[in-house]
């Protein structure tokens, strides 16, 4: 079903029969072993799930980050086409750009760390000027998960977070499901339920390079967005409550577009974001899951595409990564040398009411899926 859901040109993956799809979407094997130790002792695991066609993806208790995800490239060469690092203590010691990780309570920013719920103010941490982020400054990036190999192979991560915990009401149990199917997807599913009402919008940090992370900037690559409007912001990159049209302006990716081939014009929004930071309104036809972005890289053929059943999507461009860190391998990541995508409701939701809400109550079910979907063209 997922795979008619495709963007005009992408028909051409069929050409490249090294990451030929399977018909059905069997589940990869998966191991777990010891990673390292948090500060306090507490042991990290690492989990590498893969599957049929080689594909293999590492992701730790620790954030429950999406460590290396290693992807053919039409020639069949494999490169790990995430940031991030080679341990433990590189994440410990590099928390700022969010390589890779699971972002809880509330993904992107609460604008004046503030916001009303049942007539009651809820005041959360202050970690981004004047605002929130990604969930305060423990957010769930920086939580251990308990981690369990289902049956069917996917890798479950659980979270308890306390009620009060970063200053949001209710005890929340937040359960993450990765699964690397044999479709050439990794799936991550989220649930979450609460015993008070409460905001939660989850969703993962991974910085994508599809040349491979660490060689060089992904101004080529080649994106499309399935979203005629997106979300401006003010100078604090909260959105101003307008959902604004791309048509014309360099946020318009309805046709695949470079991502350098406008980051550099005089726009208000672009020199706010400096670069890409925002979030696109994306055009839904129905409540499943839909194609949201698809991303191909020309030198090596590789092609992202992400699916998701959220209203919005988050595109960063890494701005703020300036090549003082460096990652695995001891590559250095310059500036805009990954990608984000980051399904989510739109950021400060809890404070715009004309926004689809991120409210959680007592006795629902919070649930949303992203698929990566990996393939290449010749
Ligand atoms: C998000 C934000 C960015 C930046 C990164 C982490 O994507 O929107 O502004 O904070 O996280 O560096």
């Amino acid at each position: 079903m997922l795979g008619k859901q495709r963007f005009g040109n992408t028909f051409r993956l069929a050409q490249c029969a090294v990451l030929a799809a399977g018909l059905f979407p069997l589940q990869a094997a998966v191991k777990e072993d010891a990673f390292g130790k948090m500060p306090d002792g507490r042991a990290v695991q690492i989990y590498t799930l893969t599957n049929k066609a080689g594909i293999e993806a590492r992701i730790m208790s620790y954030g429950g980050i999406l460590v290396s995800l290693k992807t053919p490239d039409c020639r069949g060469a494999m490169a790990d086409i995430v940031l991030g690092f080679d341990s433990v203590d590189g994440y410990l010691k590099n928390p700022g750009p969010y390589f890779g990780a699971l972002i809880g309570r509330y993904a992107n920013r609460i604008g004046q760390a503030k916001f009303t719920l049942d007539g009651k103010q809820y005041t959360v941490p202050k970690n981004d000027g004047a605002n929130s982020l990604h969930g305060g400054t423990q957010g769930f990036d920086k939580r251990l998960w308990t981690g369990k190999i289902l049956p069917d192979g996917g890798l479950e991560l659980t979270y308890a977070s306390k009620d009060g915990e970063e200053g949001y009401p209710g005890n929340l149990k937040a359960t993450v499901v990765y699964r690397l199917t044999d479709a050439n997807e990794l799936r991550i599913d989220y649930t979450a339920t609460t015993d008070k009402d409460t905001v939660v919008n989850l969703t993962n940090h991974s910085y994508f390079n599809l040349k491979g992370a660490g060689s060089g900037d992904i101004l080529g690559h080649l994106v499309t967005i399935a979203a005629d409007r997106y979300t401006p912001v003010d100078a604090g990159l909260i959105p101003t409550g307008e959902l604004r049209a791309v048509k014309g302006t360099p946020f318009d990716f309805q046709k695949a577009t470079a991502i350098g081939a406008r980051i550099g014009q005089p726009d208000e929004q672009l020199k706010i974001g400096k670069g890409y930071d925002h979030n696109w309104v994306l055009k839904r036809k129905g409540n499943g899951m839909e194609l949201a972005a698809r991303v191909e890289e020309p030198t090596s053929g590789r092609v992202l595409e992400v699916l998701t059943a959220q209203p919005g999507l988050q595109f960063y461009t890494g701005n703020f990564l300036d090549g003082t860190i460096k990652g695995k391998g001891n590559l250095v990541y310059g500036h805009r040398t990954g990608f984000a995508m980051e399904t989510q409701h739109y950021p400060d939701s809890p404070n715009q009411p004309k926004f689809p809400s991120t409210e959680l109550k007592p006795g629902e079910t919070y649930k949303t899926s992203t698929v990566f979907r990996f393939s290449t063209v010749k």
